[in-house]
């Protein structure tokens, strides 16, 4: 491979809580062995429009704590076209960029690695997305945050549906994983889990909320992750009012909160460390794979397995949360 003098980097997808500290990191490390860095600002879209704005050490100064991503996002459907990946090849060779870190969601990486295989250009990522999906990482960028923030809301939740004996769903995002609505319902002893991965007949999800009134329990907490194939929350709560009128029900959907907020330490802790394995393994010789950390050891993984296999949950822990909030 030819010596790198100048490395891109960009943010691309849904944007996650402490994707700032990744590109902080990118930035730091590459300035440390004499690289030149460009941010390439909102995604593969930016990349096509040549949104390109040189980065100093000075430019990530105090951004950790921000959320979001000081060089924005977006996602590019046109990207899945040869012919647009031929642009973005030309436009980084025409701005001297001899490698690219992508920081972003399975979607971005797929990009990436055609950028490796069509045209031998030297790419790395780093698992940024709160959705917790990406094979390859115990944990992406930006889940921690997003789980502690379901976790507040459902909490807050929780206090007025105790007051008022009310059965509230709520939904969580997770795109096709139930991570977040799994650990978001473990952490707030939400009474049901309803999730992509493990199917739930409303029917069974009825007699269980009886069971819990039989025992006393006047009011409940069902988290909906958003890709569960039996509905999302409203429709969940509409068919458990048909098979239980006498219930009072509510529906709360938490939305882009999710994706907002000042980092945890978790998070941040984790896009330092990815960030910096990113450029050292490019520095290295080491493209198209992504950085990732498990049982705490920093990993790379080939896209070709990061983006087509997926993060599983544990589907015992499922059965736990049930147990623990019988
Ligand atoms: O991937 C992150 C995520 O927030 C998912 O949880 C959700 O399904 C999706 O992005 C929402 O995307 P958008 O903000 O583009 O509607």
């Amino acid at each position: 491979m030819k010596q790198l003098k100048k490395i891109g980097v960009l943010t691309s997808g849904g944007d996650a809580p402490g994707m700032n500290a990744a590109i902080r990191a990118v930035v730091r490390t590459a300035i440390f062995h004499e690289l030149e860095v460009v941010g390439i600002r909102q995604g593969y879209t930016g990349l096509l429009e040549k949104q390109f704005v040189p980065m100093e050490s000075h430019s990530v100064s105090k951004i950790m704590s921000r959320g979001g991503t000081i060089l924005k996002s977006s996602r590019c459907p046109r990207f899945v076209e040869a012919e647009v990946r031929s642009i973005a090849h030309d436009n980084l060779k025409e701005a001297g960029i001899d490698a690219l870190v992508v920081i972003g969601g399975d979607g971005s990486f797929r990009g990436a690695t055609l950028l490796y295989k069509e045209f031998g250009f030297p790419v790395i990522g780093v698992p940024g997305t709160i959705d917790n999906d990406i094979y390859g990482t115990d944990f992406t960028i930006g889940y921690d945050t997003a789980i502690n923030t379901a976790m507040e809301a459902v909490d807050k939740i929780r206090d007025t549906a105790d007051s008022h004996n009310i059965i509230f769903f709520v939904e969580v995002m997770g795109r096709n994983s139930g991570f977040i609505a799994l650990n978001t319902s473990i952490a707030t002893g939400a009474e049901a889990t309803l999730i992509p991965e493990i199917d739930t007949e409303i029917q069974d999800l009825c007699h269980y909320l009886e069971y819990g009134r039989r025992k006393n329990k006047s009011s409940g907490i069902i988290i909906v992750a958003e890709g569960f194939g039996g509905g999302n929350a409203a429709e969940v709560a509409r068919k458990v009012k048909e098979i239980l009128p006498t219930y009072d029900t509510r529906v709360s959907t938490l939305g882009h909160i999710q994706r907002g907020g000042s980092p945890t330490c978790n998070d941040r802790v984790l896009a330092s460390r990815l960030g910096y394995a990113a450029v050292t393994a490019l520095l290295d010789g080491t493209t198209d794979v992504m950085t990732g950390q498990i049982n705490g050891d920093v990993v790379y993984t080939p896209f070709e397995q990061a983006v087509s296999r997926r993060n599983d949950i544990n589907q015992m822990e499922h059965k736990m949360a049930q147990v623990l909030a019988l």
